[in-house]
């Protein structure tokens, strides 16, 4: 605490000399401390320094973002080592305790307590975040994305281990706009629990005080690519548009609406039986669980009639959250939709909603057979876990998100993300602030 009194002391000082002498009001940021709001002018405390970083500031992020071979392939050898991988654990429990003094984990973790622009704060967002384990993960992605004008669902398995459980509460319940998901569902790999924990989220956001403008999915494997003021101006760019993948299914996947699906063994299998075809002959179209979507479209999803029925009809597929979003996102008159033409077909990388790397399409730098290179990380269930050698390539992107980060493989990869997102809001918020018309 000691840090923070002196800071507060500096900025109090500053802020006297330069009301006194300038009268530049607009350099002025509120701060909740929680007794009582300080005017304060420096905001460098809410950069994340190595002294809050774990093991992982044992690196060098500025080369690794600059694709320094050298400082990566360093980068690589502690993330195997047996010491490194052990002091990056975090238990549960450790989250659970220190989360009972709400004001001292916010301060502590630097969790941003007020909105840092005007333009943020006009554009709400809901994310709806679904997880079953890794509660560090999950803690870093909300602290990425945090804002306290923003909403956030939470849904956790009910699988979930009771330590995981009582950890996600004790940390969401330090946040007014973060909650945990009214219903919740036991999510089976490729089967409808999946959609239907989203569809949980999106009826209580939907349902809640604040008019948010876009709504965003998120499991706790993602991670942003973009500060929530970068998140604005894209989402604001679309002019009301929803951005997710949808395009024409292939042919491999088709047995996947073709056929009644039943949850056996915990798996989703066939039952031999054929499904009838889709209602209204609707186009079935493949996408990705992950999406970018105006309050319309959710609005739509909770409450037309036609969407109703697609759901009922998809609920015994394999993997409806990979063409249930795409699907209706073409639905003539769906707010932001686009039109069925296969013109209109979307990929993912197109898209803005999740930057994934599939390790079929992956291939040797400057191969015009593949889609991207090399993943740095390892893989898992044919994607890329991504290693902190692949933070140039995910900077160059404009997706909002990108799937999947794991601290327990690669922390430096978060840890290099999340201080270049820091660091890069704060900046923003300099350029925002000093501009002497924009006081708010
Ligand atoms: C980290 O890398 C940057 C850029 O390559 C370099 O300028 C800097 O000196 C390095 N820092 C340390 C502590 O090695
Ligand atoms: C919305 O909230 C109200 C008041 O809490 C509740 O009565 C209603 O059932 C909710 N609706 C949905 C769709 O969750």
């Amino acid at each position: 605490m000691q840090w923070f009194r002196k800071c507060r002391l500096q900025c109090l000082v500053k802020l006297t000399v330069i009301v006194g002498s300038l009268g530049l009001l607009s350099l002025i940021i509120k701060v909740n401390t929680g007794n009582g709001s300080t005017h304060i002018l420096n905001y460098d405390w809410l950069e994340y320094t190595d002294a809050d970083g774990g093991p992982e500031r044992a690196c060098n992020c500025s080369a690794i973002l600059q694709g320094d071979e050298e400082a990566v392939r360093q980068a690589k050898i502690l993330t195997i080592t047996k010491e490194f991988r052990k002091s990056i654990q975090i238990p549960d429990d450790f989250y659970t305790s220190e989360a009972q003094d709400c004001r001292r984990f916010k301060l502590k973790r630097k969790y941003l307590t007020m909105p840092l622009s005007k333009e943020e704060e006009d554009f709400p967002l809901a994310f709806s975040i679904i997880v079953h384990h890794k509660v560090q993960n999950f803690e870093r992605l909300l602290r990425a994305i945090y804002a306290p004008h923003n909403i956030y669902c939470i849904h956790v398995d009910q699988k979930s281990a009771v330590s995981v459980v009582s950890a996600i509460k004790a940390i969401t319940s330090c946040f007014p706009n973060i909650f945990l998901a009214k219903r919740t569902e036991s999510v089976t790999y490729a089967s409808w629990s999946r959609v239907q924990a989203d569809l949980n989220c999106m009826a209580d956001l939907y349902n809640s005080s604040i008019k948010w403008k876009y709504f965003i999915n998120l499991c706790g494997q993602d991670f942003p690519l973009k500060t929530n003021l970068e998140i604005v101006r894209m989402l604001r760019s679309f002019k009301g548009e929803n951005s997710l993948e949808s395009e024409k299914m292939s042919e491999g996947k088709k047995e996947r609406v073709n056929n009644v699906f039943k949850i056996v063994d915990g798996h989703p299998k066939k039952t031999g039986e054929k499904k009838e075809k889709p209602p209204f002959d609707l186009p079935i179209l493949s996408g990705s669980a992950y999406i970018v979507v105006n309050r319309g479209y959710i609005r739509s999803v909770l409450e037309d009639s036609r969407i109703q029925t697609l759901i009922e009809w998809a609920k015994d597929t394999y993997s409806p959250d990979e063409f249930l979003w795409a699907t209706i996102q073409r639905m003539p008159g769906i707010p932001g939709s686009r039109w069925p033409h296969v013109k209109h077909d979307m990929t993912d990388l197109n898209s803005h909603a999740r930057l994934v790397k599939w390790q079929w399409h992956e291939g040797p730098q400057g191969s015009l057979e593949a889609a991207y290179p090399k993943c740095e990380g390892t893989h898992n269930r044919g994607i890329c876990v991504y290693g902190a050698g692949d933070l140039p390539w995910l900077l160059e992107h404009h997706h909002l998100f990108a799937n999947k980060f794991d601290t327990d493989f690669d922390a430096i990869a978060v840890y290099c993300l999340e201080k270049y997102l820091r660091q890069k809001a704060l900046s923003d918020l300099q350029s925002i602030t000093l501009f002497p018309l924009k006081m708010w």
